[in-house]
């Protein structure tokens, strides 16, 4: 089976509510956009879940403290890719599954692609590698859209130090973060259906409304 039966297979096993991932390098105000896309979808009348990764869960949310703490620095590369996909799992089996089962629309602040940007293009893990814990840690469920916020990264970074936001992956230097910003293009390129890209350097109410713009689109469809 080639990638995009594989893809087609997964998004049918979720027949009902509607999966979008928002993801982006540091700094990118992908945090505040999906929480203004999750006001604007109530206003139109749809059950919103908004959730983040690693996270969203208590367990998850455990994980996190691990993974982010800046202390940890001695984490090895391979417990990093799997505690992201522990608290995945978690995440998937507590959280996103039922609200999308109940026909809610869930937004995840990072899902999958942040573990191929991060840990496949950022550390040089083998991807397929990861695309295969990924595949176990969500069942193979894919999001129906992802919105990928792009930003060189020299603002991003500038802009998190503006709201003293430190975490252990953070603290990596500039060229790991250039390899994740083009490993997110890369993972864009390979799926087009899935996921759009928008300018995160534009004000954020034009990005809001760029967000909203391609949201509607695709709930219509
Ligand atoms: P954030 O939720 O504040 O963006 O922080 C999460 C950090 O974890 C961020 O630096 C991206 C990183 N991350 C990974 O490296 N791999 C992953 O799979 C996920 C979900 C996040």
């Amino acid at each position: 089976m080639d990638s995009s039966e594989t893809s087609k297979l997964m998004t049918a096993k979720l027949k009902k509510g509607f999966f979008i991932s928002l993801e982006g390098i540091e700094g990118t105000g992908k945090t505040t956009q999906a929480r203004l896309l999750s006001e604007r979808l109530i206003e139109e009348g749809y059950e919103v879940i908004l959730t983040q990764e690693p996270g969203g869960t208590v367990i998850g949310n455990r994980i996190r403290e691990i993974l982010l703490h800046v202390d940890h620095r001695e984490m090895s590369y391979m417990a990093e890719l799997l505690l992201y996909n522990a608290a995945r799992a978690q995440h998937l089996s507590e959280k996103i599954l039922p609200a999308l089962n109940q026909g809610k629309v869930v937004i995840t602040d990072r899902f999958t692609d942040s573990t191929v940007a991060y840990q496949g293009y950022g550390r040089g893990i083998d991807i397929q590698l990861i695309m295969s814990i990924n595949d176990i840690a969500t069942e193979g469920i894919k999001p129906h859209l992802t919105i990928l916020f792009d930003l060189d990264v020299e603002t991003g970074l500038q802009r998190n130090k503006g709201i003293n936001k430190v975490d252990r992956l953070e603290l990596e230097d500039i060229e790991f973060h250039k390899k994740v910003r083009e490993g997110y293009l890369k993972i864009a390129e390979a799926e087009t259906g899935r996921i759009k890209i928008v300018d995160a350097s534009l004000s954020f109410e034009i990005v809001a409304q760029k967000v909203w713009e391609i949201v509607r689109w695709r709930l219509e469809k």
